[in-house]
């Protein structure tokens, strides 16, 4: 080989070592290889009595299945189910803000268009560890990060619950991702490969808190930042801007501060659960309350226990007053303009610590891995992204971050402001 042919192949091999360790370092493996996956398993959950009760339970009150796999006149006080539609799946497009298009599927026992094929493992990897029935790793709106902490006999539960349901037939386009998040959201399935035992219920605040957890409260009521990583330290604090058929509201501050719901007790946590009224203040309805409202006394009054215990945070975020851009959160909501940094969080600070993927809010979590986030939060175009142009995030340099977002013309008019200034 003549002295070109040697220093050309030592060039390569070193942007090759290069390009692997920025791969490693930035987005990893996944994206290349595909979701984590285990092989599937033979098991069947024997449907008893008990378990189909308890399924139903949680799927109609607490884990809101329903929510998103029926379809709901959102314009209605209490969105209701259209009628037979029952876990026939819903065009998730309706929420503003998606990287690409999103459907719920149809997971009624209907063979050709919905769950009928597919076997109980098959579901049951979907629902905990986010790998669909055919291999492709799912897109984290649906809330499999929250659902890998419910208990085997639950998820058993569920699945003899939806395979009684009535079969729909209704076939739902598959979800497309725009690219990178499309290869990207393979970072966020991760195995379940031990036994999830029956949750810890000895205490109300520990029942309260597996409740809470499997019902998403955190995925709507914890704000996010331009990553759609939790805020750091805001946890419940509020302000996450849901816009579709139902209006455009943020999530409110449930917390135990004056600013949040410090003045609730359980009697009236259970009124507002219950019927969707904070004494005359009626609750948008995409707040699940009319999911909620069926669940018994007792987790009621273990989920209020429960949210006792999180840290008082000062964020005010009211509906029912005009929307203004917040400092805290980085949202424009109502009554924004009345937090002015004297709160947990420092504006436009990034959090250094991420929570991992089993930590992360369904709405936005398709950022997986922090540098991902950067690259896919600015497809979010109804989102100030504070970040933008200012940040380096784990290898990835801000031309290609902003290239990449320009490219796709996807910046939202707040983050072009603000780099104009
Ligand atoms: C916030 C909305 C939402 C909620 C709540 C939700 N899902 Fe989903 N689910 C989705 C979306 C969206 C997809 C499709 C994602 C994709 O295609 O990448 C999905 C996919 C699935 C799949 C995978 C189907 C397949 O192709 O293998 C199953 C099974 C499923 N959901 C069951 C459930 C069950 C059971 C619950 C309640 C315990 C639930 N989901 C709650 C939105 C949701
Ligand atoms: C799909 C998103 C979503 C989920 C999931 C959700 N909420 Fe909400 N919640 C909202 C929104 C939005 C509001 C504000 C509605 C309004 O102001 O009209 C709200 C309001 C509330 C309020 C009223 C607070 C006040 O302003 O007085 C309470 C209490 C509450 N939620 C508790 C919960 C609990 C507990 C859970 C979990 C069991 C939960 N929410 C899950 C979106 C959600």
């Amino acid at each position: 080989m003549n002295r070109l042919g040697k220093t050309l192949g030592w060039v390569f091999a070193a942007l090759a070592v290069v390009l692997a360790a920025g791969i490693t370092f930035t987005i990893g493996w996944r994206p290349f290889l595909g979701p984590r996956t285990r092989a599937l398993t033979a098991r069947k959950f024997e449907s008893t009595p008990t378990r189909l009760a308890r399924g139903e339970y949680l799927v109609r009150n607490v884990t809101d299945c329903m929510g998103c796999h029926a379809e709901h006149d959102w314009t209605a006080r209490d969105a209701p189910v259209l009628s037979k539609t029952l876990g026939a799946g819903q065009d998730m497009n309706i929420l503003k803000g998606f990287p690409g298009k999103v459907y719920a599927p149809n997971i009624t026992p209907d063979a050709e268009t919905g769950a009928g094929s597919w076997s109980d493992d098959q579901l049951a990897r979907a629902i905990r560890e986010g790998v669909s029935h055919d291999g492709r790793a799912l897109f984290p709106f649906m809330p499999y990060p929250d659902f890998r902490a419910m208990s085997d006999e639950d998820l058993a539960s569920i699945i003899v619950y939806l395979r009684s349901l009535p079969p729909v037939r209704k076939q739902q386009p598959t979800t497309t991702l725009i690219f990178p998040v499309k290869y990207l959201i393979r970072n966020v399935p991760q195995r379940l490969d031990a036994p999830v035992p029956e949750p810890d219920v000895s205490t109300p605040e520990k029942r309260g808190k597996y409740l809470v957890t499997i019902a998403g409260c955190a995925d709507c009521h914890t704000p996010q930042d331009a990553h759609g990583q939790p805020l750091p330290a805001m946890d419940f604090a509020g302000g996450f801007i849901l816009d579709g058929p139902w209006g455009r509201v943020a999530s409110t501050n449930i917390t135990p501060d004056p600013s949040g719901i410090s003045y609730y007790d359980q009697g009236m946590f259970t009124q507002v659960i219950r019927t969707g009224f904070v004494r005359a203040r009626k609750l948008n309805q995409i707040m699940p309350w009319h999911t909620y409202r069926g669940m018994t006394d007792e987790d009621i009054v273990a989920m209020f226990a429960y949210i006792r215990t999180f840290k008082p945070l000062r964020h005010h975020v009211d509906n029912t007053e005009p929307p203004t851009f917040c400092k805290v959160c980085r949202q424009t909501h109502g009554g924004g303009n009345q937090n002015v940094g004297a709160t947990a969080v420092v504006a436009g600070s990034i959090p250094e610590t991420s929570k991992g993927p089993s930590m992360l809010p369904h709405k936005t979590m398709w950022q997986l891995k922090r540098s991902s986030g950067v690259v896919a939060s600015h497809f979010q175009d109804n989102r100030p992204t504070a970040s933008c142009g200012r940040r380096v995030d784990r290898g990835l340099n801000r031309r290609g971050v902003v290239g990449v977002a320009i490219a796709f013309g996807r910046i939202s008019p707040l983050e072009k402001r603000r780099r104009g200034r």
